[in-house]
This record gives structure tokens, C-alpha cells and sequence, in this order.
């Protein structure tokens, strides 16, 4: 089985899967946040240039993502992709952002399956490395995804990645999950799955429905419970000394990388990272309203001396 770490942007960038690495073991494979290719015949700007820097992600199985609808943008990063040592570019067809999607990318591209098609088949042929798409099933209904898939179908892709949500979903109600089970019965390339694994009695209930899955993708539940991926495989849950040797590491990563905006990236790390603690609620409290290093530091040592951690942490939207 595949299990990889989902590209969630201002979360799982290339400190955290580094310091997760260290700290539980390094999953099969991560997805960068999304990237904005570059203009065609210049670089990568310097912070996605961090991301997909070999030195940045030495010793992990890495699939850099980019969100564009220009073709020739996608092959250009592709090459600078290849040159840098990368084997696999993956597409996003999944953001939820009105920004995003008014330009007609991300899930947005999902309203244009022609153009879609064009697109995918153009970079297809003409990026020197694989390429793989990360999906949900529409904008507004799952029924949309009927010409979607058959479009995929019709195409050489690595694997597809689906997260069977619609755009207007945007992370809440259920998966579908049955639009995986249709996706793994039709397409002609390997696919994976993606949304609300939170648990291992998730995971073994996704697999037990669909045996033949091979790739999960795991988001808000690692962070939540960064031992997730190593129980899915029969391992310990997180002590709560892993979990604050985890945290001190990653603090500090982000405090070298950019000072005092590392308490806002904490916080962000903390809406997910309170459920490995029994009262979830009294953390949040503690950790929002701080502004400054000494105030988080401060906050920190008391959450970590004085709450109760949860016996296996689950995140709950
Ligand atoms: C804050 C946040 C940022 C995300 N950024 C990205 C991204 O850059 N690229 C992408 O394909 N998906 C992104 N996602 C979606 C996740 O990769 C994933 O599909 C989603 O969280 C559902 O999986 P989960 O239920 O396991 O968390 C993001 C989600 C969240 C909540």
C-alpha cells in the first residue's frame, strides 16, 4: 500500500514533511502545495523554488503539484521539473478557492472538459516526465463526473488522485466514495484515494470496500494524528513526548525559515493539531489569540504540561 501525505498549502510544505519524516517515519510519497508554474524560460519563484529544491526533500519520495491551465507553462515546469531529478508532475483539478476557480483552474477546470481534455492530452505528450491529476468529481453535482472520468479514461496519466467531493462541497459533507469504486473499475492507469481518513478504522473500512485499493492519501487526519500513517501499518499510537518533540522541531524550522510569522504557521498547524489533546476545545482557546514567540512559547508550555492528551487523536470538522 501506498500512503502519501496530501498537498495542503501553508501546512505540508517541505519543513513539515521533513521534520514529520524525521520524527514518525517517512510516508511513501508527498505531494508538494500547489505551484504556480513559471513564466516559459525563466525559474520557479524563490519560495516554490524552496519546495522542490532536492536539498529541501533529500531522501523523499516527492511529486511536485502545480495549478495552471496553461499548457505550455505546465511542459516548461515540467522540464525544469525533470532536470531538477523529478519523475512525476502532478495537476490540480481539486482547489475549491473562488479565486482559484474564477480563473478557471484548480476545480474550476473542471467546468471546460474539452478544454480540459485538450490540455491534459497536450501536456501529456509533450512533458518529458509523468504526469498524474488530483480530482474532485465537479463544481456543483457528483453527476458531473460521469464526462469527466470518461475524459481521464481517454488519456495516459500516471495515476488519478480522487477526492470525491464537488467543488461547492469544499471540505464538508461526505466522500463519495463510490465515485472512487467507479474510478477503480474504469480508468486504465493507477488510481488513489483521497478525503476523510482519519482513523484507522477509516483506512481498514476503505480498504475492506474497495480491496482494490493501492495509494491513500492522507491530509487533515496526519495532522491531526501524526502517528496515523505508522498505525495504519500496525505501529504505536504518538506519545506525548513524540508529539512535543514534533512540535519543538517544527517550531524551530519555521522560526529559522521566517522569524515571528512562525507562530501564525503554528496556529494553522494547531486547528488540526488540538485533537491529539482530550479537550480539544480548551487548546484552541489557549494557542488563538497569541501574537508573538514569547506569548506562543508561553501558551505552548501550558498546553503541553497542563492538558490531558487524547488516547488516539481523530480529527472532527
Ligand atoms: C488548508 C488546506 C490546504 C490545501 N491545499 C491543497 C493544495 O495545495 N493542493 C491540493 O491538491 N489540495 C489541497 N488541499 C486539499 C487536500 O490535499 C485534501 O484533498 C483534503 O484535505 C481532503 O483530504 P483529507 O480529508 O484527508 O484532509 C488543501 C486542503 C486544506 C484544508
Amino acid at each position: 500500500m501506498i500512503l502519501s501525505l496530501a498537498p495542503m498549502e501553508g501546512l505540508t510544505g517541505y519543513m513539515f514533511r521533513n521534520v514529520h519524516a524525521e520524527c514518525f517515519g517517512p510516508l511513501d510519497r508527498y505531494y508538494t502545495p500547489f505551484l504556480a508554474p513559471p513564466h516559459v524560460g525563466s525559474g520557479f519563484g524563490k519560495k516554490a523554488f524552496k519546495e522542490i529544491d532536492p536539498k529541501n526533500n533529500q531522501g523523499l519520495n516527492v511529486v511536485p503539484q502545480l495549478l495552471t491551465r496553461n499548457a505550455d507553462e505546465f511542459v516548461w515546469a515540467a522540464q525544469v521539473l525533470a532536470e531538477l531529478g523529478y519523475t512525476e508532475v502532478n495537476l490540480n483539478l481539486g482547489c475549491p478557492s473562488g479565486t482559484v476557480v474564477a480563473k478557471g483552474r484548480g476545480s474550476g477546470f473542471l467546468r471546460n472538459p474539452g478544454e480540459l481534455e485538450a490540455f491534459l492530452q497536450d501536456v501529456c505528450e509533450r512533458s518529458p516526465i509523468a504526469v498524474s491529476v488530483k480530482t474532485r468529481l465537479g463544481l456543483v453535482e457528483d453527476r458531473e463526473y460521469r464526462q469527466i472520468l470518461d475524459l481521464y479514461c481517454r488519456l495516459p496519466l500516471a495515476e488519478l488522485i480522487v477526492h470525491p467531493r464537488v467543488q461547492k462541497d469544499r471540505y464538508q459533507g461526505t466522500p463519495r466514495q463510490e465515485a472512487y469504486g467507479e474510478t477503480l473499475r474504469r480508468a486504465p492507469f493507477a488510481v488513489a484515494y483521497n478525503g476523510d481518513v482519519f482513523s484507522v478504522d477509516e483506512y481498514n473500512a476503505l480498504c475492506a470496500a474497495y480491496p482494490q485499493t493501492r495509494h491513500v492519501m492522507l491530509g487533515r487526519g496526519l495532522l491531526a494524528n501524526p502517528a496515523l500513517a505508522r498505525m495504519v501499518r500496525g505501529g504505536a499510537p504518538a506519545t506525548a513526548a513524540e508529539l512535543k518533540r514534533f512540535h519543538d522541531k517544527l517550531f524551530s524550522a519555521y522560526l529559522d525559515e521566517m522569524g515571528g510569522n512562525a507562530v501564525f504557521r503554528m496556529k494553522e498547524w494547531w486547528f488540526y493539531a488540538k485533537f491529539a489533546f482530550a479537550d480539544p476545545l480548551a487548546v484552541h482557546r489557549a494557542v488563538r489569540k497569541v501574537r508573538c514567540v514569547d506569548e506562543y512559547e508561553h501558551a505552548v508550555a501550558g498546553v503541553f504540561s497542563g492538558e490531558a492528551f487524547a488516547s488516539v487523536p481523530v480529527f472532527r470538522a
